[in-house]
């Protein structure tokens, strides 16, 4: 793969499983030194088989645990990278999980869990990501922009979705979070884009894809035909964070075969 971020240092949360893996995989294959975010004691094993994988492959990078809905911690993480490495070029603010719960039946620590992992966890991070890219500003050698934010959204930041409303509102917040800072912080050329993933095959959406019948009922809200792979949101990712997106800021990227596109609607409404 082309080296299109050597030398960029990025953090990516949420990097245990899942799409964070897989994205921290193809970062490190384009180049990038890749922080490998996950959250508690018991996540290290699989952050530990990432790095091997991603250093088998050639790639460079660490694992750091951090709570990324905890202040304290991101502010410590942020500043621990930064002692390391020099600086950080991109964040890929990913980590997320899902409480589901009919909403006459969802508890408050459901709705805060959530809220506080996927919305209030990437505002954190991303302010300590803008804070460094105000204090570096551009570095041509590095790249044109001075960073890269990327949010990892989902298409369900447009459509609703019955029995995750905590889910569903923190991905809406997520959107317009992330393209008021796009707006606020263009002209310090740091640049600040979504991918809203469709179904992609994780653990966090195991049990539609895990049988056949569930497969193939997913199936027929992806008119693509196939069910999404972490390596389809990385290629997006290396893209957002290289050069190539440069003048790409402040948009909602959807990777989702077609999730969008109303597949209900195809013969007649
Ligand atoms: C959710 C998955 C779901 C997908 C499509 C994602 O954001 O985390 O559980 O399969 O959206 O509905």
């Amino acid at each position: 793969m082309e080296k299109k971020l050597q030398g960029q240092i990025a953090i990516i949360t949420g990097a245990s499983s899942g799409i964070g893996a897989g994205v921290s995989k193809i970062l490190a294959l384009a180049g990038a030194t890749v922080i490998i975010n996950h959250p508690v004691d018991a996540t290290k094993p699989a952050a530990e088989a990432v790095l091997t994988d991603i250093k088998n492959a050639g790639g460079n990078g660490i694992t750091y645990q951090c709570d990324v809905s905890k202040e304290d911690e991101v502010i410590k993480m942020f500043a621990d990278v930064i002692a390391q490495f020099g600086t950080v070029d991109i964040l890929i603010n990913n980590a997320g999980l899902q409480r589901d719960s009919s909403f006459a039946e969802m508890t408050l620590a459901q709705w805060n869990t959530v809220i506080g992992v996927n919305l209030t966890g990437q505002f954190l991070c991303a302010r300590e990501a803008v804070k460094e890219f105000l204090r570096r500003g551009v570095v041509p050698e590095r790249s044109k922009a001075a960073g890269k934010i990327i949010c990892m959204s989902s298409v369900h930041e447009v459509i609703p979705w019955g029995g995750h409303a905590n889910y569903a509102a923190s991905k809406g917040g997520i959107m317009l979070m992330m393209k008021s800072i796009a707006q606020e912080y263009a002209g310090k050329k740091i640049r600040i884009n979504s991918i809203c993933p469709g179904a992609i095959q994780t653990p966090i959406n195991k049990a539609a894809w895990e049988t056949p019948e569930a497969l193939q009922s997913l199936l027929t809200l992806v008119p693509y035909g196939r069910i999404g792979q972490p390596d389809d949101i990385g290629n997006a990712a290396v893209w957002l964070a290289s050069d190539d997106s440069d003048y790409v800021t402040g948009i909602s990227l959807f990777v989702d075969g077609g999730m969008t596109l109303y597949p209900g609607f195809s013969t007649n409404g």
